[in-house]
């Protein structure tokens, strides 16, 4: 049996009691628009031409070519895109490029210097922070933004600070000690 279409973007299939909606597309016109965005990605300026519905995420994936920024859900559940937006932890998934015109993002690629692991990558490297590897560039982000803003946290603040990051495969208590074993060695050095 056909489907009628109804006045855009309504599907009602006969053979089915719910109506479909179709989210529209975007037309050819307006993939051909493109908006030139200049952001400052660890410390480098990228500047490309980019459709103006490009999420940051994707910015960051195909234009920067930095894929340590995961994609999971695409709908702000998982955390996995997680990256600091002027030193705030964002989803990049939720943002467009163009929202972050002229700012600064860090991303996992962004974290380690002079060769050397960031205390955060080094603290899930020696606690056993990560299976697979899926969830660490967010919770390591994630944890960043915690330690920035509290610098020695307690296990429950940690837990709370990553309540919008979720692992699949680890379990939260190494991360926990990752983000604990960060937090220390990044004292001693202030000391
Ligand atoms: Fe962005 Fe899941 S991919 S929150
Ligand atoms: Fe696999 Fe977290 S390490 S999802």
């Amino acid at each position: 049996m056909q489907c009628i279409q109804s006045p855009a973007p309504l599907f009602i299939c006969p053979n089915r009691r719910a109506a479909l909606v179709i989210v529209p597309t975007a037309t050819q016109a307006e993939k051909n628009v493109k908006i030139v965005v200049n952001i400052r990605v660890n410390g480098n300026e990228q500047k490309h031409a980019v459709e103006p519905r490009t999420l940051l995420v994707h910015f960051l994936r195909d234009d920067c070519k930095l894929t340590g920024t995961h994609v999971g859900c695409e709908t702000s559940i998982c955390g996995a895109c997680t990256v600091l937006l002027n030193g705030q932890a964002v989803k990049s998934c939720t943002l467009l490029a163009v929202q972050a015109d002229g700012a600064e993002v860090t991303t996992i690629e962004g974290l380690a210097k002079d060769g050397e692991l960031h205390p955060l990558q080094e603290g899930f490297w020696e606690c056993h922070g990560l299976q697979c590897g899926y969830c660490t560039p967010g919770m390591i982000l994630a944890g960043a933004q915690l330690l920035e803003r509290n610098p020695r946290p307690t296990r429950e603040e940690i837990a709370h600070a990553l309540e919008g990051n979720l692992c699949r495969c680890t379990g939260y208590s190494h991360i926990i000690d990752a983000i604990a074993y960060a937090s220390k060695k990044m004292s001693k050095k202030k000391q």
